[in-house]
C-alpha cells in the first residue's frame, strides 16, 4: 500500500500523514514514512522526540552514502535510476529513524536553493526509491509532500496506489484540486480521493461538498477543527499522543479504515476489468 498526501500549504497534510501512519502501524502494518517536504517536520506529528529529530540526516542530501550504504545496483541514466527493487529494509537501513507504533521515518532531504540549480537530480532518486520500492503485504508506504502542486510535476508520485489531496473550507485551497488531479492524471495516477479538514461547521461541509462534486473529485472523509491538533503542533508532540479521543483523530481514524476499504475495492475492481 503506498499512499502519498498532497495539498495547499498549510491544509494539514503533515498531520494527517503523521496521524494515519500511527494509526495503520497500531493496525499491524509496518509503516515507513517519508518527509518529502524539503521543510521537514513529519517527525513532529509521528511523534519522535525532538533530539532523535535533531539527528536526521536527510537520505538524498548524501548520495554517495546511499550508494555506499546499499548493495543495490546502481545504473546512471538520466539522473540516478537503479536497476534493482530497494525493500522496506534497504531503505529503513539507510538512514530511517524509528518512531512509535511500527513507523520508521525516512526524510527525503531539503533543497538547495539559491543557485545551487534545480532539484531534479534528487527529485529523481527519490522517485527512482519509490517506484521501485517493493513492499510485502503487510507493509505501507505513506508520503507527505510539500505544499503546492510542483512536487506532482516532478513525478516522485508516480507509482502510488492513492493519492490523498486536502483541502480546507476555503476557494483557494479547493481550486487547487482540480489541477492536481490533472498533473497526477498526467503521471498515470487516476486514484485522486479529497480530504476536507479544519471543518468548523455545517455550512464549511456544505461548501467543500458542492465544490468537489462540481469538479467530479470523491469526497473520502471530513475532519473538523480541532483545538487539540494546534496545541499539540505547539508541543511538537503527535496529535495521537496529546489525546487519542479528540474529535479529529476520531475521524482520521475513521478515514484510515475508509482508505483501507477504499483501496480493496479499487484493487479488486481493476482485477475483474482485467479479466
Ligand atoms: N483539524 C485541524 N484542526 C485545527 N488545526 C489543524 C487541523 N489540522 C491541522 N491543523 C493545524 O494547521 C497547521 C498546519 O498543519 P500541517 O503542518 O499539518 O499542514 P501542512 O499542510 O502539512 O502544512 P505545509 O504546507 O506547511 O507542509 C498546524 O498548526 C496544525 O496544527
Ligand atoms: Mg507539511
Amino acid at each position: 500500500m503506498k499512499i502519498a498526501v498532497t495539498g495547499k500549504g498549510g491544509v494539514g497534510k503533515t498531520t494527517i500523514t503523521g496521524t494515519l501512519a500511527r494509526l495503520l502501524g497500531r493496525d499491524g502494518f509496518r509503516i515507513l514514512a517519508i518527509d518529502a517536504d524539503p521543510n521537514y517536520n513529519l517527525w513532529s506529528a509521528i511523534g519522535i522526540d525532538e533530539d532523535v529529530a535533531s539527528g536526521i540526516e536527510p537520505l538524498l542530501e548524501n548520495e554517495e552514502l546511499v550508494r555506499a550504504k546499499t548493495d543495490m545496483k546502481w545504473v546512471e541514466v538520466l539522473g540516478n535510476f537503479f536497476q534493482v527493487r530497494p525493500s522496506v529494509d534497504d531503505l529503513t537501513a539507510l538512514h530511517a529513524v524509528e518512531g512509535p507504533d511500527n513507523v520508521s521515518l525516512l526524510v527525503a532531504g531539503t533543497v538547495n536553493m539559491g543557485g545551487q540549480g534545480c532539484m531534479c537530480p534528487s527529485a529523481a532518486l527519490l522517485k527512482a526509491l519509490i517506484g521501485h520500492l517493493s513492499l510485502e503485504s503487510d507493509e505501507a508506504f505513506i508520503m507527505d509532500m510539500d505544499a503546492g502542486i510542483e512536487n506532482l510535476g516532478r513525478g516522485t508520485t508516480k507509482g502510488m496506489d492513492i493519492l490523498l489531496a486536502v483541502v480546507e473550507p476555503g476557494r483557494r485551497s479547493l481550486d487547487t484540486i482540480d489541477r492536481i488531479r490533472g498533473l497526477a492524471a498526467d503521471i498515470g495516477l487516476n486514484r485522486v480521493f479529497a480530504i476536507g479538514n479544519k471543518v468548523m461547521n455545517t455550512e464549511d461541509e456544505h461548501f467543500i461538498e458542492s465544490i468537489l462534486e462540481s469538479h467530479n473529485i470523491p469526497l473520502l472523509g471530513i475532519i473538523p477543527y480541532d483545538e487539540n491538533i494546534r496545541t499539540a503542533d505547539r508541543l511538537a508532540t503527535a496529535p495521537i499522543d496529546l489525546d487519542e479521543n479528540t474529535p479529529a483523530i476520531q475521524k482520521i481514524r475513521g478515514l484510515k479504515n475508509t482508505i483501507l476499504q477504499k483501496l480493496k475495492e479499487l484493487d479488486s475492481d481493476e482485477r475483474h476489468s482485467e479479466l
